[in-house]
């Protein structure tokens, strides 16, 4: 397993960011929490259920920052605002924003009910929509610069079968991502999207790789492992940092080369032993 203690980041890299991150009492959300918060940013955590937010905020303070959560359901504008009135009167004005809430599972398209749809594309795509215009607002409104990063997914860009509410959702959010870096750059405003592949999560792996899915999915990665979540939460940190000044509208994915092998056709090659790949290819060279 990597070891990402080697290359530590400094302790202040963020000591001036106030970051919410919606979602974030569970699964990346809450770890990106916990990462942010031992680089010195100021950290609330929000969603729909109060018990993990409170675990995240005690996480938080473990490791030495200042954390506030405030429940909230990202469809829902007036709740968003609430959650972000909340959250300034604990920790002061926010300066930094990641759309991490999600919802999502798997199902066949045409066993779609109007709702199920709704459901999947009011959370990711309305919800961080709502979020994005509710921190734009208030920083362009204090003359402040700021710092938004949308967690997408690998298929955002190519789409995906059997989870098409949360395809075409998170397609929108990175269209969103995109559009804004250009219209919010004279304001200070950076935007950018993540795109991650699988890593290990209750929440995602619970819904979505059920049966041979898992192994189907490590199969596809060259390096055989899932990603580590403090390799997601350092490109994070970067990302939110001023380490990265001039890097706005962008998509970073971070998949260990899944996409590229799925969409590679000698990439079965990358299974095989070496020496046994380099025998079959040796067997079809015309012989001199
Ligand atoms: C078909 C389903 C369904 C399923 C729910 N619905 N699950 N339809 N198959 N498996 C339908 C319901 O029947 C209902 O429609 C509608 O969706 C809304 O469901 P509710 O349970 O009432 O909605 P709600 O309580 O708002 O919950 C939202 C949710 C739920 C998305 C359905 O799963 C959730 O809360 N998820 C949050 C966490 C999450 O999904 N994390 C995974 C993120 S991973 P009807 O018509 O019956 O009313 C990710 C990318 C991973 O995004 C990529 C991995 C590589
Ligand atoms: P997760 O633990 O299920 O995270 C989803 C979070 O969103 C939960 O904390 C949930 O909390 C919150 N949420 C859902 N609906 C909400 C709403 N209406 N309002 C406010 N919060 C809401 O899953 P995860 O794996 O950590 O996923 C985090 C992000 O990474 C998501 O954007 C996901 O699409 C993305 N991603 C994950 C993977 C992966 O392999 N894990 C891969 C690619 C992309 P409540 O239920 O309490 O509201």
């Amino acid at each position: 397993m990597v070891n990402l203690d080697r290359f530590p980041f400094r302790q202040t890299l963020l000591e001036n960011r106030t970051l919410l991150i919606t979602g974030g009492g569970t699964g990346l959300g809450r770890s990106m929490a916990i990462k942010c918060a031992s680089l010195g940013a100021k950290v609330a955590v929000v969603g729909r259920r109060e018990e993990p937010l409170k675990i995240t905020v005690k996480e938080i303070e473990k490791v030495g920052g200042a954390g506030a959560c405030a429940q909230c359901d990202v469809r829902d504008v007036t709740s968003v605002k609430a959650a972000f009135d909340s959250i300034e009167a604990s920790l002061g004005p926010v300066n930094a924003l990641i759309n991490n809430a999600a919802g999502n599972f798997l199902c066949a398209s045409e066993d779609l009910s109007d709702n199920a749809f709704d459901s999947v594309v009011k959370i990711v795509l309305y919800g961080s929509f709502n979020c994005t215009r509710e921190i734009g607002r208030r920083l362009i409104k204090r003359e402040a610069e700021g710092n938004i990063l949308s967690i997408v997914t690998s298929y955002a860009s190519t789409g995906s079968a059997f989870v098409l509410p949360s395809a075409a959702a998170k397609a929108g959010v990175l269209a969103m991502m995109r559009s804004l870096a250009v219209e919010w750059a004279t304001y200070g405003i950076r935007l950018n999207a993540v795109a991650p592949g699988p890593f290990k999560t209750e929440g995602a792996f619970s819904r979505l790789m059920v049966g041979e899915l898992e192994k189907q999915a490590l199969r596809r990665v060259p390096s055989k492992r899932f990603g580590d979540h403090d390799e997601l939460t350092n490109l994070i940190a970067y990302l939110l940092s001023d380490a990265s000044p001039y890097q706005t509208g962008d998509c970073v994915t971070i998949d260990g080369a899944e996409g590229l092998f799925s969409g590679q056709q000698f990439s079965g090659f990358a299974h095989i032993d070496r020496a046994s790949a380099k025998e079959m290819m040796s067997a079809v060279k015309p012989k001199k």
